[in-house]
């Protein structure tokens, strides 16, 4: 017998369907509840709500695991390009040799931007803050390809992909360059995808530009670990947005800026601003665990915590040791790493954070490798909307091809009860 969960209320008895997943996590299906029993389900945040059934990321935050479409985590930062693992998020398995190099030369061949967009992009001051830049001008993209996608043709939708997956690497390094002061100019496409994303970003008007292999590994590796994380706050809107099927350059648009708030991707920056303001009043860290104790501060230990992660993140790990390896490379000290290392024991040994469960996570050590690279603060959540895109598409692609209706919660009403309008010289 399939197995159920019973309701009881108002005198009867309700059975729901349990729902299954593929590694035995299970819902409690409660499609038919309202109908059955007037009642709705109240969940803010969405802690304990399921919003779709996907096939893409699985991730256990009491065990600290993360897969894509099966693989490891640690498996993919290890052995894999992030073009082979956006084809894995997106399409649901690795590419072959063949698969792949198509895969890139589609991409290549939709490599270039309208001129009026860098118009948009100009008319911008060099302080606008590179996020609302980046979300303004993938929204813009949306004016410049109008045409709905055809969700139920193949190519309409492989053409779709292939386009953003081309033009938002060149928007984010010319919202870099822009910042730089530096000119927008074109990759070298005979280069993979991002080994040219580092090229259009570092590459001076005034030198020949000698290819970094550091700096392309990491940039791999950290695009790799922000790729997907199934239903965190940017997915869920692109998702959510994507479902009154709006396109996709709109979909992610708005993901874009879903991802700017300091308690999702916002927070790489605000975990160096964090460590840099530590370092400035005299690297007194346990004056800033105190900060991030006392509940009458708002002061939270920013890349600190994680909504379903309740053990290391396994990313932040990765990270952590990539922070090493690059800075020790590139022959950067950073007193910032230091302060992060100390910071990281004393919350780890600490009751408050120890019984919350509150771990680094993957923002917490990223800043710093971008800092060695020689990105600017600002620019790091950008750098994670370039690594998010495929999983916001695949997560897109797989909403829309499963035909998944309207995203539209409902609500408990708790205000005002039917009143009579006041004429404004009686109020
Ligand atoms: N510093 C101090 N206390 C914290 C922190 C923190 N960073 N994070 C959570 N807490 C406390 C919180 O005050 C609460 O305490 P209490 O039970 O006494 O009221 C308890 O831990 C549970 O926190 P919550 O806010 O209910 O948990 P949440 O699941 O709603 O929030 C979070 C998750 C990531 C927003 C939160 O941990 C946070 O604000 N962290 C700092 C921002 C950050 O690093 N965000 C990046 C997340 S990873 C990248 C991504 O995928 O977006």
């Amino acid at each position: 017998m399939s197995k159920q969960a019973s309701i009881h209320y108002n005198g009867s008895t309700f059975d729901l369907p349990i729902i299954d997943g593929s590694e035995g996590e299970c819902a409690i299906d409660i499609k038919s509840l309202r109908s059955t029993t007037q009642l709705i389900t109240l969940d803010p945040g969405f802690k304990n709500t399921g919003s779709c059934e996907s096939s893409i990321t699985f991730l256990d935050g009491e065990k600290g695991v993360l897969r894509y479409r099966g693989y490891p985590i640690e498996e993919l930062a290890e052995k894999a390009n992030f073009l082979e693992v956006a084809y894995l998020l997106i399409f649901g398995e690795l590419p072959t040799q063949e698969q792949h190099d198509v895969f890139l030369t589609d991409i290549k061949e939709e490599s270039y931007i309208d001129e009026d967009l860098k118009k948009i992009l100009e008319s911008f001051p060099k302080s606008a803050h590179p996020m609302g830049v980046l979300s303004s001008l993938t929204s813009a993209l949306t004016a410049f390809n109008p045409a709905s996608v055809d969700v139920d043709s193949n190519e309409q939708m492989y053409n779709a992909i292939v386009r953003i997956m081309a033009k938002l690497p060149i928007l984010v390094s010319w919202v870099f360059l822009k910042r730089m002061g530096l000119p927008l100019k074109y990759g070298d496409y005979s280069l993979g995808y991002v080994e040219n994303i580092a090229r259009m970003m570092f590459r001076k008007p005034n030198k020949e530009y000698v290819p970094n292999p550091i700096i392309d590994d990491a940039l791999t590796k950290l695009l790799i670990l922000h790729a997907d994380h199934e239903q965190n706050c940017s997915t869920s809107t692109v998702r959510i947005v994507g479902s009154s099927h709006a396109g996709l350059f709109a979909s992610v648009s708005a993901g874009i800026s879903a991802l700017w708030g300091p308690l999702h991707g916002g927070a790489n920056q605000a975990v160096v601003e964090m460590l840099e303001a530590i370092k400035q009043d005299g690297g007194d860290t346990k004056k800033y665990l105190d900060k991030a104790k006392d509940k009458s501060d708002p002061f939270r230990l920013m890349g600190f915590g994680h909504r379903v992660y309740k053990n290391f993140d396994p990313r932040a790990k990765i990270i952590k040791k990539t922070a090493d390896e690059v800075l020790g490379d590139l022959g950067v000290v950073d007193p910032v790493l230091d302060i992060a290392k100390s910071l990281e024991q004393e919350a780890l040994n600490d009751s408050y954070f120890v019984d919350r469960k509150l771990y680094p996570n993957v923002d917490f050590y990223s800043g710093i490798i971008y800092r060695a690279m020689g990105i600017p603060t600002e620019m790091f959540t950008v750098m994670f909307a370039l690594g998010r895109l495929p999983g916001w598409i695949a997560q897109w692609r797989e909403m829309r091809t499963r035909k998944e209706p309207i995203g539209r919660p409902r609500q408990i009403y708790v205000g005002h009860n039917k009143r009579s309008f006041v004429p404004m010289d009686k109020r």
